[in-house]
C-alpha cells in the first residue's frame, strides 16, 4: 500500500541522489537521515527511499536541515494533506500550517505552544482521522534538556500478555483534545481560554485501541495519556484501570527512543507507530522548533 503523494507546490523533478544515507541509530529503532538537502528539489527515487525508511523506522531524523518554513510545508505536503492545529495563536505567521513549539515569552507573550508534549501522546488522536506523522524542526535549542521520547506501540503490543491482547484486540476508547486541556491550563500560561469556535472543532472521537497501521498493516496500541480518556463500554472504575495499565506498558523504557537535538535536526515520526513526550528543559533556556502535521486515515 502507498501513501496519496500530494505533489506540493514547489515540487520539480530531480535527479535521484545516492549521497543520501539511512542509518539507524544504536540500540533504537530509530534512523538518521545524512547526506540530504531538504531545501533542494526531491527525486521521486529519493522520496520512495525516505517513505520506506520512515515505514520501516518510525522515527527518522534529518540532520543539518537548514530550511524555510515554506520547503517544511512543502517536503510535509509530499506525504499528505496538512493540518492546522486548532491553537491558531501559536500559528507561524503567514504559515497556519506551522505550529510553533516553544517556551519563549516576547512582550509578555508567548510566542509558541509551551507545553506541547507535557504527556505522552500521539498527534491529534481526538480527531476522526488523525495524524499520519508530524515533522519538528529546530530553530533554537537550550544548552541542557529539551529531549523528546518516542516509544514504538507496535513493540508494546506485541510484548502485552496473550490474555491481555485478547482483552483489548477489539475494544474502543474516546480521544478528547479537552481531557487535560484545564489542567495543564491552571498551570502554563500557553492554555488560552478556547472559544466556542475552537472548542467546537474538537469533538472528542472514539478509536481502536489497537489499531492496524494502515500501510504496513503492524498492530499497534493506540491509546495515550494525553488524550485517551475512558474504553467504551466499561465501568468507570475498570476502564481507568485497564488505561492505567495499558499506558504504562505502552511507554516501557525498553521500547524508547531518546532524542537528544542537535542544530539542523528535523525529526519526522510516524504517529500511527508511536507516541511521544517532551521532556522539558530548564524554565530560563530557551527552546523553539516549528511543527508540521499530516492527516492521515480513520484508524482500523
Ligand atoms: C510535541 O508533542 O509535538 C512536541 C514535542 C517536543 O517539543 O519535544
Amino acid at each position: 500500500m502507498s501513501p496519496t503523494v500530494s505533489e506540493a507546490p514547489g515540487h520539480t523533478a530531480a535527479a535521484s541522489s545516492s549521497a543520501i544515507t539511512i542509518r539507524p541509530l544504536p540500540g533504537s529503532f530509530a534512523a538518521e537521515v545524512l547526506g540530504l538537502d531538504l531545501s533542494q528539489p526531491l527525486a521521486d527515487d529519493d522520496f520512495r527511499r525516505i517513505h520506506q525508511a520512515h515505514l520501516d523506522h518510525h522515527v527518522l531524523v534529518f540532520r543539518d536541515q537548514h530550511i524555510t518554513p515554506q520547503q517544511q510545508i512543502d517536503f510535509s505536503r509530499r506525504f499528505g494533506p496538512l493540518q492546522i492545529h486548532v491553537l491558531h495563536q501559536f500559528q507561524l505567521p503567514g504559515h497556519p500550517e506551522i505550529l510553533i513549539v516553544s517556551n519563549i515569552v516576547e512582550n509578555g507573550r508567548p510566542v509558541g505552544l509551551g507545553d506541547a508534549g507535557h504527556y505522552w501522546h500521539s498527534d491529534l488522536s481526538y480527531v476522526e482521522k488523525p495524524s499520519l506523522g508530524s515533522m519538528l524542526l529546530a530553530q533554537e535549542l537550550p544548552a541542557e534538556g529539551g529531549d523528546t521520547l518516542f516509544a514504538d506501540q507496535h513493540a508494546a503490543w506485541d510484548a502485552l500478555p496473550e490474555p491481555l491482547k485478547a482483552r483489548v484486540r477489539h475494544l474502543k476508547a474516546e480521544h478528547s483534545y479537552l481531557a487535560k486541556y484545564e489542567e495543564l491550563r491552571a498551570r502554563s500560561p500557553w492554555r488560552p481560554k478556547l472559544s466556542e469556535e475552537q472548542i467546537a472543532q474538537v469533538k472528542p472521537s472514539v478509536h481502536p485501541v489497537v489499531r492496524a497501521h494502515p500501510e504496513t498493516g503492524r498492530l499497534g496500541l493506540f491509546v495515550s495519556e494525553h488524550f485517551t480518556t475512558r474504553i467504551v463500554g466499561l465501568p468507570d472504575d475498570e476502564s481507568r484501570a485497564l488505561l492505567a495499565e495499558l499506558f504504562e506498558r505502552s511507554t516501557l523504557p525498553a521500547f524508547q527512543y531518546r532524542h537528544v537535538w542537535r542544530d539542523g535536526d528535523m525529526v519526522f515520526w510516524d504517529n500511527r507507530s508511536v507516541v511521544h513526550l517532551a521532556t522539558g528543559c530548564p524554565e530560563h533556556l530557551r527552546r523553539r522548533l516549528n511543527r508540521t502535521t499530516i492527516e492521515g486515515t480513520t484508524p482500523q
